[in-house]
């Protein structure tokens, strides 16, 4: 029985992702504006709630208005691809440098974390490096050029400031 048990813990434990904390959700809530309906992005894009791409992540069964528990619900699964991507690369960060690394990551992708030098720097366990690099993901694109966002040096100052905390 009691083995049978601990099986069941592990297995448990291997499909549970880690998750994002508190303050982590709060950074991500505070800079994707909150939309009970349905509405066009600036880039043509169905979304709804916290940013929630409907093209990309789908948006079958859900009733608009959507209330904000239920926008931070989906933006909870939304962000499990990203949980899961940055545990597989440092799982021995803290929760605070796990939440600002989520945060990062659902901006820029898997992939791009997994060739960028902040990731470097972090298996080098060169946390204050890390924490700079933050600053190198600023970029968006505008009417087809990269240019360096407002929006996106404050996100990533707030997301430095957790990384440190
Ligand atoms: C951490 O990285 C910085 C920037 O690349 C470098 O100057 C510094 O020597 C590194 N520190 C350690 C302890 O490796």
């Amino acid at each position: 029985m009691h083995k049978i048990i601990s099986v069941l813990l592990l297995a448990v434990a291997l499909v549970n992702a880690r998750d994002i904390n508190q303050a982590g959700l709060d950074l991500i809530e505070g800079f994707e504006h909150f939309e009970p309906n349905f509405y066009i992005d600036a880039v043509g894009i169905r979304t709804i709630g916290y940013g929630h791409n409907c093209e990309a992540l789908g948006c079958s069964g859900i009733e608009a208005p959507i209330s904000k528990a239920t926008a931070e619900d989906i933006l909870k699964k939304d962000l499990v691809k990203f949980e899961n991507c940055v545990q597989n690369a440092v799982p021995f960060v803290n929760d605070n440098q796990f939440a600002a690394l989520v945060s990062l990551t659902f901006n820029i992708g898997c992939g791009n974390f997994g060739e960028s030098t902040l990731l470097k720097d972090l298996k080098a366990k060169n946390y204050s490096a890390a924490a700079n690099e933050f600053a190198s993901w600023c970029k968006g694109t505008v009417g087809g050029k990269k240019i360096v966002l407002n929006g996106l040096v404050k996100r990533r100052a707030a997301e430095k400031a957790l990384f440190l905390k």
